[in-house]
């Protein structure tokens, strides 16, 4: 337990540079706020404790974890980095003898992997504080890492010289303390800058002055770091993690035809074999299972595909289920609450919604079917409509097994279809039908000859 060490994440700031109304840590990368991928990444590295500094949006904020996750400490105005890390001066204390790992909350890029060398230099070096540089192209915006007479420290861009401003090496917004020496540290820093903030990134300075041990790690990840300021940079972070999302399931055997254009939220799973079509996007907690194909311009949400399901082109489905070796699309719109059973198949123009759609039955053209339960082997002729919603309440349609809806039919639910029954083409039901029967409720056909050569000559 005497490696154990605590975690800080700073996410009190607004992020006054995104121009939004939420805060900008909850801001969604891939189906997960920025501030959840920094939890993830440093959860991983199973601190003892992780504490979030919360303040402006504090209660959304907070309902981002589970309960009992993490714990929260409030900076009340965010007057600066170094102000925020103060407002867990209680907690600090409690942990006294221990480490403290301090993180901004908006670097949703990086991965454990990048932290852990970072925590293993601390220890070996039992270092007073020890941060993570990086070495960037472009260093704008970030503080530079300063060094004179041997001394390490960190300038804000702001404060610096236009010859510091040239050094490409960064503070990344990762630190690891010993907190005693934090806690000395800390009531030190003062407001004098331009931004008249308390920069964390002072701390530097004032343990260099006190012979306090500083060191460094310079991650060979510096394309983690990006700080996310600005929406655009927000565009920038989600297409590394785009490209890095499909890099690991093309890993795990799914064929990405074109990378380019395919959407997968982070949390997705796909099985082995899958093959997905250009202009694909799928999004939430959707579970794909292998040898799938879908088709270009699918847009899937929380849903789960069986095996070697097929998905036609420019198809929506949102939190349903598609069972193995069913086909949908294209052109279908599959709404929440659906399950379409095995090897069902579901055509162009079909809308679906709190249905389930059993067994081999087949829906092939332009069909509503709302509040169903359609057993197996059914056939819903073109143009069929559950009339499921009375201006008020919304009725169920139930059609048993093997039953044959004529094309043009309209269902006024409640109603019932009994097993292998016959609906005639253009009728409309308002009554139950029984088991085995035909039924036709549209009126008689009538001939009148000659009528059109009258009316001619008239
Ligand atoms: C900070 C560093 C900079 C570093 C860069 C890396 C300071 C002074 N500067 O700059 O050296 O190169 O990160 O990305 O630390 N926050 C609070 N309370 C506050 C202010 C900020 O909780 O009062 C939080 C923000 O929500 C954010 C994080 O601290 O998650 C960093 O703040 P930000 O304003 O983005 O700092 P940078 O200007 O990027
Ligand atoms: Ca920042």
């Amino acid at each position: 337990m005497s490696q154990g060490f605590l975690a800080l994440i700073l996410a009190a700031g607004k992020g006054t540079r995104f121009k939004s109304e939420r805060i900008k840590v909850l801001h969604p990368l891939l189906g997960k706020s920025m501030l959840r991928l920094v939890a993830d990444s440093i959860l991983g590295l199973k601190p003892q404790k992780v504490h979030v500094v919360v303040g402006y949006q504090k209660k959304e904020v907070m309902e981002e974890f589970k309960s009992g996750e993490v714990a929260f400490v409030t900076q009340k105005e965010q007057l600066g980095t170094a102000h925020a890390v103060l407002a867990a001066q209680r907690v600090l204390k409690r942990y006294r003898d221990k480490d403290v790992l301090v993180m901004n909350g908006d670097l949703p890029l990086v991965r454990t992997e990048t932290l852990k060398p970072l925590l293993t230099l601390h220890r070996r070096e039992k270092n007073a504080l020890t941060f993570l540089s990086a070495e960037l192209e472009n260093p704008k915006g970030f503080g530079r890492i300063i060094r004179t007479a041997g001394v390490i420290r960190v300038i804000e861009e702001r404060d610096a010289s236009p010859s510091e401003r040239k050094i490409n090496e960064v503070n990344t917004g990762v630190y690891l303390f010993k907190i005693k020496d934090l806690l000395d540290a800390l009531p030190k820093v003062s407001n004098q800058n331009k931004k008249g903030e308390f920069y964390l990134t002072d701390v530097t300075g004032i343990m260099a002055q006190e012979g306090k041990k500083i060191g460094y790690h310079k991650t060979k990840n510096a394309g983690e770091f990006v700080g996310v300021n600005s929406r655009y940079e927000l565009a920038q972070a989600i297409d590394v993690l785009r490209e890095r999302k499909i890099r690991s399931l093309t890993d795990k055997g799914a064929t990405v035809l074109d990378p380019r254009t395919t959407w997968i939220d982070l949390d997705v799973k796909i099985g082995a074999d899958t093959v997905i079509y250009p202009s694909v996007i799928i999004e939430g907690r959707s579970v794909i299972g292998r040898e799938c194909r879908l088709y270009p311009f699918t847009h899937i949400r929380d849903s789960r595909l069986g095996n070697r399901v097929e998905i036609l082109g420019s198809t929506m489905i949102v939190e349903s289920v598609i069972e193995d070796e069913a086909r949908v699309g294209p052109f279908s719109r599959v709404r929440p609450d659906s399950i379409i059973r095995k090897k069902a198949k579901v055509g162009n123009f079909v809308e679906m919604k709190s249905t389930v759609f059993g067994k081999k039955s087949k829906a092939m053209h332009l069909s509503y079917l709302g509040d169903c339960e359609i057993k197996d082997g059914v056939n819903v002729g073109a143009g069929t409509i559950a009339c499921n919603y009375d201006g008020r309440e919304k009725h169920k349609t139930l059609i048993e097994e093997e039953a044959f809806i004529g094309s043009g039919t309209e269902l006024v639910a409640p109603v019932k279809i009994g097993k292998r029954a016959y609906i005639g083409a253009g009728s409309t039901i308002t009554k139950n039908v029984s088991p085995d029967a035909l039924a036709v409720s549209r009126s008689r056909q009538i001939e009148k000859k000659n009528w059109s050569r009258r009316k001619r000559k008239k």
